[in-house]
Parts: C-alpha cells; structure tokens; sequence
C-alpha cells in the first residue's frame, strides 16, 4: 500500500474517515482522475524475457538464486526528544542509521554475478561464502544501478555453481526517509506544548513500510513478493526506547548507557513486503484471545486517554472469527497493532506487527462519532484478513494484487458482521463496493482486475495497481462467485486453497481450481466463467423485454458512443412479485428468448436480487413502470438493497444515455415513504450531480422544494431522537438519520434548521458544555454557521483553535466552510495562507471545503489563481477538482482553459473533460429536469394536505 496519493486510497473513500458524502465524493473523483491519467499516458511495457542468469533486461530479478533466510543487524541513531539543542537550525537530532545483513542463498543455475535489490544505502565489506565448503568467493565490485531497477549486481572472481548454497554479507548505512517509505521518522507532540515551536513537546519515533518495494530501502534483499525468506532480525536501540518486530521478542538486554538490543524470534518464511519493525515510546493494552498475544499500541497519551480500547476489544474477537472460518490458526504467537502518527496508506498488514494511522485505530470517547467505530472495525478486519491472504498465502506477482486485495476487501464484510452485528453493516459495505468500482469500471480506460506480469514492471506499474478496481471489483467479482456457487462451496473451497498454498505461492487459476474442487458435481467450469469477469476491463449491462422474454448484453460505458464487443457469462439471480428468487446463467451474449423472463398477466420481475451481480440491468418501459408502482404502493416487497440499486442503476442508464432522465428522477418518488438507508443513499449520491449542476440557477428552486416534501417523512421518522440528541441503535438508521438532517437543512426544511440554531446556541450559551450527540456535530454545526451569522462563526472559530480533539477540529473546519455570507467565507481564505491559524496540511481541505458550498465555489477559484504559486504545494488536484466540480459554462471552461495554460497543472486536465462532459449534460438535460421539478411541485401543493 503505497502513497497517499495513489489509490490504496479506493479504500480511503470507501469507508471515509470522513462522514461527508462530499468529501468522499471529491476523494474519489481524485482517485479516478490518478488512476486515470496513468492510463491516458501509458508506460510502453518493456520487453520481458522468462528469467534467467543473463543481466536482466527488465525490472524482475534472475530466479537462479532462492532466498532461503537472512540475518539482519539494524541500528537506528535517532533521539526520541531533542536531549540539548545546538541552536534551532540543527537540533540535536540524526536520521542516520547503520546495519549489516547477511542473506543465505541456494543457486539453481551457475552465474557470475548476485542480483539483488538496494536504494538509497551506502554498502561496505562484501562478502560472499560458499557455505557447503566454507570457502570465501572473492568480490570484483559492487554495481548500482539505481536509475533503472534498483538492482544491486555483486560481481564475483569465480562462479556460482547450481546446486550449491552461499551467503552474502554487506554492511550498509542510510537516511531514515522523511517520505514515509521505507525506515521512515514519524513526530508527534506529548503533553501540552507551550506554542506549536515548543521544541520540548516533540517526540520522535521511527517505523517501516515496505509495501510494495521499499524494503530495498531499508537493507539490500531480493525484493519481490514471491521470493520469500526467513528474517532474523536484531535492532539496536536507545535504553528509552522498545523495538517491536514481526515476531515476539527472543532477547533484549543493556549494551551501555545509551543502548541497548532486541533480538526476535526468526519469523515464518515471507516476502519482503511484510518485513516490519519500529522504535518509539509507546505503550500499549492487551486484547483477550486463547492462544495468540495481542497488543495495541500508541503514543503513552492516547494510551492513558483509552483511545486504543476499541480497536484492542475488537482485535481478538475478529482473529478469532477468521481462524474458525478458515479453520487455520494465526501462524504467529504475538499479533501487535500500531497506531502510527503518519502512515503512507490507512494500514498495513505486516506480519505480526499491523500499523495504521491514527484515524484509522484511535477512537475517542464522547467525542467521535459512534459511526468512526465502522472505519476501524473495517480496516481492523481487512489487515487481519490479509495474515491469511497475502501473508500465509503470497502472490506470485504484483500483477494479481487484487487476489490479496480483493479477499481482505471482501471477507473484511462478514467479520464486521460477527464482531459488530447490531452495526448492521454488511449490506452497506458491501453496496459502496460494488458502486466504487461501478464507478471506474464503466470508463473507457479502465483496466482488467488481473493485468499480465510483463505489463507490471516497473515501480510506477506497481503503484497503480492499487487502485479501486483492485480493491472494489475484487471484493464485488468474489461476492458474485460466492452467490453463485453457494457460501458453503465457496468456504469450503476458500479452506482447501488456504491449506493447499499455505506458506508459497498463489495465482487466480489455483483459486478457481479449488472452487471448481468444493464442488465436483458442477458441470461448470470456474476458472472459464470467471475469465471475462477479471481478465476484460468493465462489467455488462443487461437488457430484458418481460414481454417478449429476450435478453441481451453489452459492455456499459458512460461514453455510449465507445465501440465494444466484450461479452461476459452472467450469473443471473431474479423473482417477481409472485415468485421466490431463482438463478439462470446466461452465456451467450443475446440476443436471446428465455422463458424465465417472460411476464405472465402483468407482473414484474426484478433482476439481479440483492445486487450479488456485478453488472447493471435494464428492462423494457412497461416493467419499469410496474417497479415503480411497486415501490410507491408497497415497497417492502423488493428488498432494501434492490431498492437503492433500483435507483443507482437507473440514474447510471441515465447518464450513458440508455434511458430518459425523467425515467430516473421518478424513482425518486417513493422516497417520501422510504425510511431505509440504502435507497436514501443512493438517492442522495445520484441526486448531488444535479445539485451542483443547477444549484446556481432557477432549476434550484422547485428542486429544493420537491426535495424538502420527499425528506420532510424521513426527518419526522427521526425526529424525537434528533431533538433529544439522540440517536438510534443500529448503525444504518444512524447514518440515515445524518442524511435526513442534512438533505432537510440544506433544502431548507424549517424544522431542520430552527433544530440546528437551537442546538448550536445552547452551545454558545453554556460554552464549555456542548450536549451535541458526536454523530450529529458535523451535520448541526454547518447548517448552523450557515444560517448564522459572525457570532456563530467566530465561536466556531475559537472553539476550532482551543480543541485538542481531532474529531472536533474536523467538525469546526467543515463547519466554518458553510456559512453563506461571503465575506466571511473571504475571511476564511485568508486565514489558509497563515500557518499559525490553519496548518498547512489542512489548506487544501479548507479551500475545497468552501469551493463545495454554493456561495464559496467563484471566491475559491478566484483565491486560487492569485494565490496558485503558494497553494500548489498541497494537494493539487483534490482543490482543482473541488473548484471546478460546478463547471458547467462555456465561460467557465475559457477560464480553465486560460488557468491551465499559465500553469502546468496536470490536474486541469482532467477538469477540462469534466467541464465539457457537464457542459453537455446540461444543455441536454436542464429544461426536461427544470419542468419534471415544476410538475412535481405542483403535484404535492395539490395533494400535500393528504399525504
Ligand atoms: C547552528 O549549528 C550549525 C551546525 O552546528 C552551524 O553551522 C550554524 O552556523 C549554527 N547556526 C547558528 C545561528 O548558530
Ligand atoms: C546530543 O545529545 C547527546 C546525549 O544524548 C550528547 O552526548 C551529545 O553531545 C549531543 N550533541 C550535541 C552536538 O549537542
Ligand atoms: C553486524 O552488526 C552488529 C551490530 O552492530 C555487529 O555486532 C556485528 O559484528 C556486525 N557483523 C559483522 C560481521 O560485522
Ligand atoms: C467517446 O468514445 C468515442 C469513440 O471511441 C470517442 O471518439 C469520444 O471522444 C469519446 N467521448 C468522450 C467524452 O470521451
Ligand atoms: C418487447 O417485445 C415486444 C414483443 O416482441 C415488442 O413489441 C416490444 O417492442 C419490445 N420492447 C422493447 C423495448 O424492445
Ligand atoms: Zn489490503
């Protein structure tokens, strides 16, 4: 899991740590412009030649020489606090550290010369052994060739004999990385600093991750997933510091007065991807489990605060869960978590040591949202899933990611469910899957889940790879097979390829072998069904007549005039209103008649029961009407997931052109009855496009009032628990309780609003004690600030600068972003360029934060442009995207067009083709959806005193 930026991410914005959908939505938009423009401008794969002893000519390693283990001595030199400072420019502080390592090798094909990996490090004293005669091999020179692949190539005096077994010994020196790769440093500040340059208050540690090719950074190794070892591992460290490593610790004891040494137990054989180790400060709390010691730690402060204790309680019972599904106990004896202050993805599953940020394992009492507990149930199940799935069984290379990816992604739903079950989550997890990767999946330039090993070479190949295709289609694509062939069969089968590979190696085709085992009395064949699904980009749409009973398939794209003949076998699971669910598989591309799907006497059938399939479904005009009838008399009858597909594929058929967008906006009708969260969801995650499409102009107005009525149920079905800041049990109904609030305020629902005001002044009034429920801040804070004035957002703005809580702090700053009066929206501009009222690292939140609110949008692409020299160092593209995500005029498209070419924003580009899309879309769209608004308004004055 590499770099923030790049799309491990995918999960970021599937389980944001963020509560507001917005957000989310800007984060995935980024994520798919990155993953988008690696593939406009592709890398030319290089040439790859089966691998031999021969100087490699591309990025994979000679496989002559087998890894078998490596001893390795590691000494960190940094202080954990400026013990004395010299002056304030060179603090009494290194980031150097030195070690040695030794790596036992067994040779398969003669050769002259060791190929290995290394970056970044200073090597001295080579040397190489021959161990079955003892004898020394003399070393001619070491050769880096750090611009091309990182090779180190060790050339010997005499051959390497095949057959025989040798070692290789180098000592190394290097810079713990200020990037978050490799041996990299994390700050952070204990206790209560007296300013934010309190040089007392600093506290420094230093942590790894490898993931996917930075253990080369760290000591010179074969650094592929597939050549697995065993580590020993010894580190050197401060008498105030405690090291952990992948594995429990063998010894440690006191050198002298500075140091001291820990040395581990050797650690199973594995890939250097998982190698792991820190030395900090920290402190930690213990999990219960019968067999496995599991530890959470922190900095001593969230420690002693009891931010650590619900990961800690639900560590143990979700081991627990995967090792009876699996039926496979967690290899090691010692499992510690690490909540790190930086952290170049939201976790990593290490061997035996899982590190996360902070967000992703801290939960703050009182304080956090009761909904964060989702994110870290997730992320804490999804790394646990993987000491199965990638590090019990490994990939053979990073071009099949997804199998590890995609099972950790997948299973991560079941063990939320075990652990959490009143959170009620599953079906919600697994929905934003499937429409995340919908989402990618249905661009042109999309690409396959399982890509070839020759076109995953190089790093910049690697990194993309972890995107939401990996994650979401994976995850989506199991769950279908699972569907399909049945959960027993699917577990069973996941049990037999689990003990089969434990310990190597694995590719897709071992997995559909022992699926295809599970059930040796099926005549389909697994491997041949499941071909189309990861081996072509995209996913189909199928199209039913239920009066004729044809079907037919084809690619879905948003672009509807791309050409494609992609075709897929199509697990169809279906019912009617009178009859049970029922599967047909169809594989032939159509189209063709089949009897199941022919309508008798009137009724509907709805396709794609409970959204186990990844594709999306249209159907004639006449049962499109009767699901829609359906859902306004009696819409319990199609289950709550196929409620919100309902609505998700039809405004997705909508924007690819397939059906009329009034066809789309009339599932929204039902909503004014429906109180489940999934329908709401999707409703509100289609509907936000036109929101910013026409919040500027006079489509607005009937649409907020249509919007209000449709709400106005669904806020009331809340309403005492919101009044009594409360909320409900499950977390579901919470959530839809914050979606409720927030579509009722911000379309004006009085109710909503006086509620917001009165709860916010109480605030103000009594000051210090603030009786908001934490799951309902965010939402009451911003419509709050936005119906107020300067008094409600200076108090915002103090209580942001005097609270140590970070949930709180998120709350403020969102909050402050969503006033409508513009000068202080300028005001609050300003403030981005003073690092001692907003930190740097929230500049670029803080801007697209009020480039999202209606009357923010031109003040922040105006403050962009002049101030484009100093805010270009954030992060670019989530500003970019949010400034011009309401582009919709020629005008405005000049304008960008003018932007980028003063500044070479790669980013822009992106806007561009995004502004032309919305251009488009609105004058097609704009006067069909302004008089569907209007007749519905109409409608409702007529009939509201009824309803
Ligand atoms: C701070 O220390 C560094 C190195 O010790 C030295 O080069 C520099 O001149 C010092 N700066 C001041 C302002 O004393
Ligand atoms: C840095 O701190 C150590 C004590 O931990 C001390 O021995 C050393 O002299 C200090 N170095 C400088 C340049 O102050
Ligand atoms: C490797 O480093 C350790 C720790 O510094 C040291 O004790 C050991 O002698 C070194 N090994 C060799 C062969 O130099
Ligand atoms: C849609 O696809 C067609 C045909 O491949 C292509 O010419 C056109 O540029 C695409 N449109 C967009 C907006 O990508
Ligand atoms: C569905 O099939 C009927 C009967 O063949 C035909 O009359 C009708 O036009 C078809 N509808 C669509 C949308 O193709
Ligand atoms: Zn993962």
């Amino acid at each position: 899991m590499p770099n923030k930026s790049s799309m491990s991410k995918a999960f970021a914005a599937a389980f944001a740590v963020l509560t507001i959908s917005i957000i989310s939505g800007i984060i995935t938009l980024t994520i798919l412009y990155k993953s988008e423009i690696n593939i406009l401008n592709p890398t030319p794969p290089p040439t790859f030649s089966p691998t031999t002893t021969a100087p490699p000519p591309d990025s994979r390693l000679p496989t002559n020489l087998v890894p078998e283990s490596y001893e390795i001595f590691l000494q960190p030199w940094f202080h954990t606090r400026i013990i004395e400072m010299v002056n304030v420019t060179s603090p009494n502080q290194t980031m150097l550290f030195t070690g040695n390592s030794t790596v036992h090798f067994h040779c398969t094909q003669a050769a002259r010369s060791i190929y290995l990996h290394s970056m970044d490090l200073t090597l001295s004293n080579p040397w190489v052994m021959n161990q079955d005669t003892n004898e020394q091999i003399g070393v001619s020179d070491l050769e880096q060739q750090e611009d091309v692949n990182d090779f180190l190539k060790v050339n010997l005096e005499e051959d390497l004999m095949a057959g025989g077994n040798y070692s290789l010994f180098l000592a190394f020196e290097g810079e713990v990385s200020a990037s978050l790769e490799g041996l990299y440093e994390c700050v952070y500040i204990e206790g209560y600093p007296k300013d934010e340059d309190d040089e007392n208050a600093l506290r420094f540690l230093v942590a790894t991750n490898m993931e996917p090719t930075h253990a080369r950074m760290l000591f010179p190794c074969f650094d592929e997933p597939a050549m697995k070892a065993e580590f020993h591992l010894t580190i050197i460290h401060r008498r105030t510091t405690s090291a952990l490593g992948n594995t429990a610790i063998l010894v440690s004891n006191i050198i002298d007065d500075e140091w001291k040494y820990t040395q581990f137990y050797p650690t199973p054989r594995m890939s250097t991807y998982l190698f792991a180790f820190a030395v900090s400060e920290f402190t930690s709390i213990p999990s219960s489990h019968e067999r496995v010691e599991i530890k959470t730690y922190a900095r001593p402060e969230a420690t002693e605060k009891g931010h650590t204790k619900y990961a800690a309680h639900i560590a143990g019972s979700t081991l627990t869960f995967f090792e009876k599904l699996f039926e496979i106990d967690y290899t090691l004896g010692k499992l510690d978590q690490i909540a790190l202050p930086d952290l170049a993805s939201l976790a990593m599953e290490n061997w035996g040591l899982i590190t996360y940020v902070e967000g992703s394992l801290l939960f703050e009492e009182g304080v956090s949202s009761l909904l964060h507990k989702e994110d870290i149930a997730i992320i804490v199940a999804h790394e646990l899933a993987h000491q199965w799935f990638g590090n019990l069984v490994t990939i053979k290379w990073w071009s099949d990611l997804w199998l590890k990816e995609g099972f950790a992604t997948y299973f991560s739903f079941p063990a939320v469910d075990y652990v959490e079950p009143t959170f009620k989550m599953k079906d919600v997890f697994m929905m934003e899957t499937l429409h995340f990767a919908f989402e990618a999946d249905a661009l042109t330039s999309s690409h396959p889940l399982s890509s070839r090993p020759e076109d995953v070479q190089t790093i910049d190949d690697i990194r993309q790879m972890y995107d939401s295709i990996t994650y979401n289609k994976g995850a989506s694509v199991l769950r279908m097979l699972a569907d399909f062939v049945g959960e027993n069969v699917f577990n069973n089968g996941i049990k037999m390829y689990l003990k089969a590979f434990q310990g190597i190696t694995a590719d897709q085709n071992d997995f559909w072998e022992y699926i295809q085992k599970a059930d040796p009395s099926s005549a389909i064949s697994i491997a041949k069904l499941m071909d189309p699904w990861v081996n072509q980009i995209g996913y189909p749409v199928i199209t039913i007549n239920t009066t004729s009973g044809e079907i037919y398939q084809k690619h879905f794209l948003f672009n509807n005039t791309a050409e494609s003949s992609l075709w897929w076998q199509i697990p169809i699971r279906f019912m009617s209103n009178t009859s049970d669910t029922s599967m047909v598989l169809l594989d032939v591309r159509g189209p063709v008649k089949k009897e199941e799907f022919i309508s008798k006497s009137g009724e509907w059938i709805l396709v794609n029961v409970n959204s186990t399939g990844y594709y999306r479904v249209n159907y004639n005009p006449e049962n499109w009407e009767r699901l829609l009838t359906q859902l306004e008399r009696d819409p319990q009858r199609i289950p709550p997931i196929n409620r919100g597909q309902l609505i998700d594929d039809v405004f997705n058929l909508a924007r690819a052109k397939l059906v009329n967008v009034t066809l789309a906006l009339n599932f929204t009708r039902f909503l004014s009855k429906e109180r489940a969260y999934l329908p709401w969801d999707s409703a509100v995650k289609n509907l936000e496009y036109f929101v910013i499409m026409f919040d500027r102009c006079e489509v607005y107005g009937p649409m907020q009032t249509y919007l209000q009525n449709q709400v106005k149920g669904l806020y009331n079905f809340y309403r005492n628990e919101t009044d009594n800041s409360s909320v409900p049990h499950d977390h579901a109904s919470q959530h839809n309780q914050i979606t409720a609030i927030d579509v009722a305020c911000s379309n004006g629902l009085p109710e909503c609003i006086e509620m917001a005001k009165s709860k916010f002044s109480n605030w103000m009034r009594s000051n210090s004690t603030n009786n908001i429920h934490p799951n309902l801040r965010s939402m009451i804070y911003c419509h709050a600030v936005a119906a107020g004035g300067k008094e409600e957002w200076e108090f915002a703005w103090d209580k942001y600068q005097s609270s140590r809580d970070t949930s709180e702090r998120e709350y403020l700053q969102y909050a402050m972003s969503c006033t409508k009066k513009i000068w202080l929206l300028n005001r609050y501009l300003k403030y981005t360029l003073d690092s001692e009222k907003i930190r740097f690292r929230d500049v670029a939140s803080t801007i697209s934060f009020i480039a999202m609110n209606a009357a923010g949008q031109a003040l922040a692409w105006n403050f962009i442009r002049a101030h484009w020299g100093t805010l270009s160092r954030g992060d670019e593209s989530t500003m970019i995207m949010a400034v011009t995500n309401r582009f919709s005029t020629q005008f405005e498209l000049e304008e960008l067009e003018r932007f980028a070419s003063d500044h070479k924003v790669s980013s822009v580009k992106q806007a561009i083709e995004q502004t032309q899309v919305n251009i488009e879309w609105v004058r097609e769209n704009k006067d069909i959806v302004l008089r569907w608004f209007e007749q519905e308004t109409k409608k409702s004055n007529g009939f509201s005193s009824s309803d």
